[in-house]
């Protein structure tokens, strides 16, 4: 039985997103989460971002392209663990889910026109927050699709929470009719404005730009706004259902964060800007949290010879300073959320790459093991 805020979620919600800074432990989190819910019964699917490679293959990832496979149960018969029901994970391969939305939603006269577009090409990279956007848009069609009871999204590394959270409504200004008006006015067209006028529209897009040259450019991007102009009802009514998913009852957060002073600062910012969205944050979890060294160390190393007793006294030493260091870290991103749990997992001697590593991480995400 779970002791954490994760428990009851995990046994609820339709839909978690794990978020934080880049390297912080979201991919960590996001299978482990879904692993559990399996475990306790709730057919999961976490559908992961870039997961390391040795990730990806402990939990049978073999390709890109958006396959959902499924993770043999066998593979957690060493832990003495089976499953209740099935787990899913995917690697969300960006490229393929925005063509697949073009191709859902667009004309069937303008699909292919937009598809070989070279401006649409670099839309994934150009764009920013279509990262974020086009991860939360597959996460809506899984759930529309209604195959599993819970669906673990997670997230890309974020450089800033604006970017994530504001994804839906920064794809749909980009599509606005009005940008598409101005961006295609006969003087731009005709190639008599200069570059600077796209700042207007927000730095993505010059740098989408610095690709191309002159009028090549400007043909691309025309073209590419009159094809995209002739779907824009279908698009907004898919940010607005990904907008809606975002804020559902059964759609939670989970903020991952780690220890480190700059990543606790950027976890408080996004924490106040996902309650100001009105998104519902589970719990806040603080991942490779140095442990206090145990005091049966410290009688350890009194036991040893002179020379060797300082050498590990001073490793002792500098192991409590590091878990002082974070535990005051943690006293003051309390301090800061209040009302949202605090979770802590410690750091690991090694990478979580393996269903074991996972599994254990999974004991302190639930509260079955708590840090000293
Ligand atoms: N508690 C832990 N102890 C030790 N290693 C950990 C722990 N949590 C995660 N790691 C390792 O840290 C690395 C980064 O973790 P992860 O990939 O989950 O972060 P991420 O937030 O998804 O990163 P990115 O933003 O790059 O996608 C991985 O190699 C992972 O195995
Ligand atoms: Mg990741």
């Amino acid at each position: 039985m779970s002791t954490t805020a994760l428990g009851p979620a995990l046994a609820s919600k339709r839909v978690l997103i794990c978020v934080g800074s880049g390297g912080v432990g979201k991919t960590t989190v996001a299978a482990t989460l879904a692993l559990r819910a399996a475990v306790e019964g709730r057919s999961s699917l976490v559908c992961t971002i870039d997961p390391a490679k040795r990730l990806a293959n402990s939990l049978g990832l073999k390709a890109l392209g958006n396959a959902e496979a499924e993770v043999p149960a066998s593979v957690l018969e060493p832990m003495g663990v089976s499953p209740k029901a099935s787990l899913h994970a995917m690697m969300l391969d960006m490229k393929a889910t925005w063509d697949d939305l073009i191709t859902r939603v667009a004309p069937p006269e303008q699909r292919e026109r937009i598809l070989a577009n070279r401006f649409y090409q670099s839309l994934s990279t150009a764009l920013a927050g279509s990262q974020e956007y086009i991860a939360m848009e597959k996460v809506w069609e899984l759930r529309r699709r209604d195959d599993y009871e819970l669906i673990v999204l997670d997230t890309p590394p974020t450089a800033h929470a604006m970017d994530f959270l504001d994804a839906p409504n920064r794809v749909l200004d980009f599509l606005d009719n009005e940008a598409a008006k101005w961006l295609l006015t006969p003087a731009l067209k005709a190639g008599k404005v200069g570059l600077s006028l796209f700042n207007l529209g927000g730095s993505y897009v010059t740098r989408a730009l610095a690709k191309f040259t002159g009028a090549e450019m400007l043909q691309e991007l025309s073209n590419f706004m009159l094809a995209m102009s002739s779907m824009n009802e279908g698009f907004r009514e898919r940010a607005r259902g990904v907008r809606a998913l975002l804020e559902d009852a059964r759609t939670g957060f989970v903020l991952v964060t780690s220890p480190s002073p700059e990543r606790l600062d950027e976890a408080i910012q996004f924490h106040a800007l996902m309650k100001q969205n009105r998104m519902d944050v589970l719990a806040l979890v603080v991942n490779r949290v140095h442990p206090l060294p145990a005091p049966s160390l410290w009688d350890e190393a009194a036991t040893l010879a002179p020379g060797r007793r300082t050498k590990v006294e001073e490793t002792l030493r500098e192991l409590r300073v590091l878990a002082e260091q974070d535990l005051r870290g943690i006293a003051q991103l309390k301090d800061a959320c209040p009302g949202t749990p605090i979770i802590q997992v410690p750091r690991f001697g090694l990478d979580v790459h393996d269903l074991t590593a996972l599994w254990n991480t999974g004991r302190y995400l639930l509260g079955d093991d708590v840090l000293a």
